[in-house]
């Protein structure tokens, strides 16, 4: 059966949510260069809009990280796939994420960057949904709250499918 997808958040409220975040960044980090960290693959689409929008000088790096689970329940355990490509010592660095959840994936994320001493360190995320968080960690900007439903889009996917949609949806029945 084909799966029907609703709009939770449309192109426009996305992008101009962007426009937000990326003047208040680019006013906060004035006179500095912002290293961009994206966690593969979700965060790719929000990333590249952010950046493309920001005043200051910014770089890019990217990780990959897997949560093992027994299917479709996580575990918890997350594991990394790939590493930075460039050490982060001294910079200002921004860990850009699609959606935060339960948490863990952050949570494992930052203990890891945190080691690694960059001069300063911030956690953006696109979506949260704060209603299913388990890991003791908040983001410093969300984009948007959302309630505790599977979206797909805007980098987001669903057994692969659907991160190519230009909006926020919901898969319904
Ligand atoms: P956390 O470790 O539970 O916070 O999970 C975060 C990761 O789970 C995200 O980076 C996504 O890859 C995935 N995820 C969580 N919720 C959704 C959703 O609603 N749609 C698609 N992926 C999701
Ligand atoms: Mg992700």
């Amino acid at each position: 059966m084909a799966e029907k997808i609703g709009v939770l958040l449309d192109e426009h409220q996305v992008e101009a949510r962007i426009a937000v975040i990326a003047e208040q960044l680019s006013q906060e980090y004035e006179g500095r260069t912002v290293h961009m960290i994206g966690v593969l693959k979700g965060s790719v689409f929000f990333m590249c809009e952010l950046a493309k929008r920001m005043t200051v000088p910014v770089t890019l790096d990217f990780m990959s990280v897997s949560s093992y689970g027994n299917g479709t329940q996580s575990t918890g355990v997350v594991k990394l796939v790939k590493d930075l490509d460039e050490p982060i010592e001294g910079r200002d660095v921004i860990l850009v994420e699609d959606i935060m959840d339960s948490g863990r994936t952050l949570s494992y994320l930052v203990d890891l960057l945190y080691r690694r001493n960059p001069a300063s360190f911030k956690v953006v995320t696109l979506l949260d949904k704060p209603a299913r968080r388990v890991a003791d960690i908040e983001p410093d900007i969300t984009g948007f709250e959302i309630p505790d439903r599977f979206v797909v889009g805007y980098g987001l996917d669903c057994a692969q499918k659907y991160r190519n949609l230009p909006y926020i949806g919901v898969i319904e029945e």
